[in-house]
């Protein structure tokens, strides 16, 4: 049995097969339509989601199996003092797969030890979130072709973004990667990363301003400052304003740069740079429904 803790847990060879399953469900939805009769997704949300908890829900049902779950840990045993491995164990008996969210570094990973289905990270604290980075990177090889040989510019939230982590940690493995990190300096991002590009010699630069290096890059990856993970309201207050994507700084940007985010957006991308043909996150969140879908269906070995 195979669970998705860390975005590594896939080879690269593994990827380039998911995706290319993802591509053909988008092509081919019907195809797909009934191939998860019977089967039942459990969603253990712990922590708040919009587009992870229902993009595996969408994803599921697409392939004509069912959900369950709770978007809400009080609502939940959680809220009794019950462990993730006690729940876990439980829901192995109502469902055949599980996409848990936490707000506890590795707490997916303590359940997936216990349990007897697949359990898929659907982000654990400041740390992972795997199934945003094979949506990111989807999207990137559907509209660019490649997974290689790009400068990609990630701004913002270094610091607590998960995504941002599990995102690099991903593109360390495709040739010709160079990484711009732009951030202010109380979000930058952690010295386990750095250290690891400079062991494995993959060039970075940490910079402040997004305009100056704005026309270097292929790929900007924006993202939003963790209010929930701040210390003190104050810092977040001071910093979450501090890049705004608009549609001047766009004219500093290659005419086929991609413009990728997360999602969900507060100020840093103004909503005038929505209808710029090089926006591509609302298509991401496409995107992530296939390769949902996509998952399920591998770690469900139905395929
Ligand atoms: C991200 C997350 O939860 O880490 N959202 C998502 O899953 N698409 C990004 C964020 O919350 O900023």
């Amino acid at each position: 049995m195979r669970h998705l803790m860390n975005p590594l847990d896939f080879s690269v060879c593994e990827l380039d097969t998911l995706f290319d399953l993802a591509n053909d469900i988008e092509r081919n939805p019907k195809k797909y339509a009934h191939a998860c009769d019977g089967k039942i997704l459990a969603t253990c949300f712990y922590e708040p989601s919009t587009r992870t908890r229902l993009s595996f829900e969408s994803a599921m049902t697409r392939l004509g199996g069912r959900v369950i779950g709770f978007a809400d840990q009080n609502s939940s045993s959680a809220a009794k003092g019950e462990s993730v491995s006690d729940t876990i164990r439980v829901i192995s008996c109502y469902a055949d797969i599980c996409a848990m969210r936490h707000p506890k570094e590795g707490a997916p990973m303590v359940a997936s030890e216990k349990s007897g289905i697949p359990v898929i990270n659907a982000g654990d604290g400041g740390h992972y979130h795997p199934t945003q980075t094979l949506t990111d990177l989807l999207t990137i090889r559907s509209l660019r072709g490649r997974l290689d040989h790009f400068t990609i510019g990630l701004c913002g939230d270094l610091k607590f973004g998960r995504t941002v982590h599990s995102l690099i940690s991903a593109l360390v493995r495709y040739p010709g990667i160079r990484f711009l990190f732009i951030s202010p300096d109380e979000l930058r991002v952690p010295d386990y990363i750095t250290e690891m590009l400079k062991e494995k010699g993959i060039p970075y630069e940490e910079v402040i301003s997004l305009e100056e290096v704005m026309p270097q890059l292929d790929l900007l990856y924006m993202t939003r400052v963790q209010k929930e993970r701040f210390f003190n309201e104050e810092d977040y207050v001071r910093l979450k304003d501090f890049y705004i994507l608009d549609p001047a700084k766009m004219e500093l940007a290659k005419e086929d740069m991609l413009v990728l985010h997360p999602l969900p957006r507060v100020n840093e991308i103004s909503v005038e740079v929505d209808d710029d043909p090089r926006a591509a996150y609302f298509k991401q969140a496409q995107y992530g429904v296939y390769v949902r879908m996509a998952l399920i269906l591998t770690l469900l070995e139905l395929v």
